[in-house]
């Protein structure tokens, strides 16, 4: 299968016209999986939870509808990130939309520096959705600190891990080729670029989207600037074979009883 990570950098507040910059850009090479960036549809620095949900959308609403028909049109599979309105409350949420229609979404269980003052936090575990024959899992940006985000998606036999981001700090892409070579899976990190000035802060997203083998080979790499939509042609049954070496297997040789906890 063919998998791409998308990477722009979305206009704060101009969801119609990040939108239609999602639908082109997706619609510019042909994929079975497309990873787009987090909150792809607004932007990322808000002054308040409630100027978050007056550009946040519903799952069940027209503008995710718009990737849904978009992946039912391309007979692909869509992860995008966006602020999810859920009656008075937001989230920062990826969903996944099927080509059979199938909307399943994710919540940022671990918020990031100025997203705390805005967004509640995610309220669900990890799940792994199966969809177009694979099994995916979402985390969103800073879920990649915590090394049990992927290990919990990996567990529950996630072969790619969709990774929608906002990255600011330097560290991540180097990082996530560690997530998927300790859990053998294949890993999509699809960043923003650009910069936001507001609310008296100012931010540089730094790009470099990437897609990641289970061995930790870089399969493809977007630049810190531009405007891409990066693939990768995969096996993703290579993300089922969990052996490090001929004795050594990355599953099979935890040793979780002896893993405390306190
Ligand atoms: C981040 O989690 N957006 C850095």
């Amino acid at each position: 299968m063919k998998i791409a990570a998308v990477q722009f950098a979305p206009a704060f507040g101009e969801v119609e016209a990040n939108l239609r910059t999602c639908r082109n850009l997706v619609s510019s090479v042909e994929a079975d999986l497309y990873v787009l960036p987090e909150l792809a549809l607004s932007g990322y620095l808000f002054e308040s939870p409630e100027e978050a949900h007056s550009l946040a959308q519903d799952p069940e609403g027209s503008e995710i509808g718009a990737f849904a028909d978009l992946a039912a049109e391309r007979g692909s599979v869509i992860v995008v990130g966006f602020a999810e309105r859920a009656g008075e409350a937001v989230f920062n949420s990826s969903v996944l939309v099927g080509p059979d229609g199938r909307r399943s979404v994710y919540r940022k269980i671990h918020l990031f520096y100025p997203e705390k003052d805005v967004f509640l936090p995610g309220d669900r575990p990890f799940e792994v959705v199966e969809a177009a024959g694979v099994r995916l899992g979402m985390m969103i940006c800073f879920d990649w600190i915590f090394p049990e985000s992927a290990r919990s998606l990996a567990l529950q036999g996630a072969e790619i891990l969709c990774h929608p981001a906002n990255l600011v700090l330097p560290y991540c892409q180097d990082a996530m080729v560690t997530r998927a070579l300790e859990n053998r899976v294949f890993a999509v990190t699809a960043n923003r670029t650009g910069t936001e000035e507001r609310v008296g802060k100012e931010l540089t997203f730094t790009g470099l989207s990437e897609i990641v083998a289970p061995n930790g080979e870089i399969l493809a790499k977007a630049d810190t600037t531009g405007e891409a939509v990066i693939t990768a042609e995969i096996d993703p049954g290579r993300a089922r074979d969990k052996a490090v070496t001929p004795r050594n297997d990355a599953f099979g040789d935890r040793r979780p009883e002896l893993y405390r906890l306190d």
